[in-house]
């Protein structure tokens, strides 16, 4: 049975753009964690836009599953991933420009930084993981460069709008997700699954967790909604 790793990086969006201290990440880690999450997944970015190294070290202390850490493969991150231990480290490209995570990593590029990367943090006893697109190339280095799994970039897939798209895009994760287990790397995939796209996954048994954070996140402010309004009514009423 595939596993579901929850990312709480949108909680913190929503505590940031008040730069209030609620709602807070952690709190939100928990409560998907007594739910079933399997992981919790937080990306603290070099702009540090929603996640801060604060929420890191206490989600390190409260976290009971297992704590994933994305980030860029920088000598800042690598320091705080070496201090910090979380049980795994996705290594994801970053830009300070994007709206989110745009693509996978190009290991053709940066092969040499992140073969680094993932020596440093595998000494350390931290498991590491790559982001990385449904691409052949990319997945025959990420076994070269001893990578524990790669995370399939799900996102063409999923934002897809044609059919025929829709199509190209999963033979290409299906035939990634098998080449991914033969060469015994784990297989993880992300971005961009919502409630409607995670269907398409069905019987892909190679994908042994599912990373999704803005969906859930999303769901949570609408199915919370209706106990949010009514706390607060009832004290405006009280009044
Ligand atoms: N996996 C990676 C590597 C990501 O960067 C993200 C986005 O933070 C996700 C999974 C989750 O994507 P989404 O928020 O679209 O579910």
């Amino acid at each position: 049975m595939a596993e579901l790793a929850v990312n709480v990086d949108h909680v913190a969006t929503l505590r940031q753009a008040r730069g209030a201290r609620y709602p807070d990440p952690v709190a939100a880690a928990l409560a998907a964690e007594t739910a079933g999450a399997d992981a919790i997944v937080v990306h603290l970015r070099e702009d540090r836009r929603h996640i801060q190294e604060r929420d890191v070290r206490l989600l390190r202390q409260v976290v009971q599953s297992r704590l994933i850490l994305e980030m860029a493969a920088t000598s800042e991150m690598l320091g705080i991933a070496l201090d910090i231990k979380p049980d795994t480290v996705t290594l994801v490209p970053e830009k300070r420009e994007e709206l989110t995570t745009e693509g996978g990593l190009d290991l053709i590029t940066h092969q040499d930084v992140i073969r680094e990367a993932v020596s440093t943090l595998k000494n350390a006893r931290i498991k590491v993981c790559i982001f990385i697109d449904p691409d052949l190339d990319q997945i025959k280095i990420a076994h070269k460069i001893d990578a524990d799994s790669i995370e399939i970039h799900t996102g063409a897939f999923c934002d897809a709008e044609s059919q025929s798209r829709k199509q190209r895009e999963m033979a290409r994760i299906v035939d990634a997700s098998k080449i991914g287990a033969k060469l015994k790397l784990g297989v993880h995939a992300g971005h961009g699954i919502c409630y409607n796209t995670i269907s398409a996954f069905k019987g892909l048994g190679e994908i042994t967790e599912f990373s999704i954070g803005h969906s859930i996140v999303s769901r949570a402010v609408l199915t919370g909604m209706d106990r949010a309004v009514r706390d607060m009514k009832k004290q405006v009423q009280g009044l």
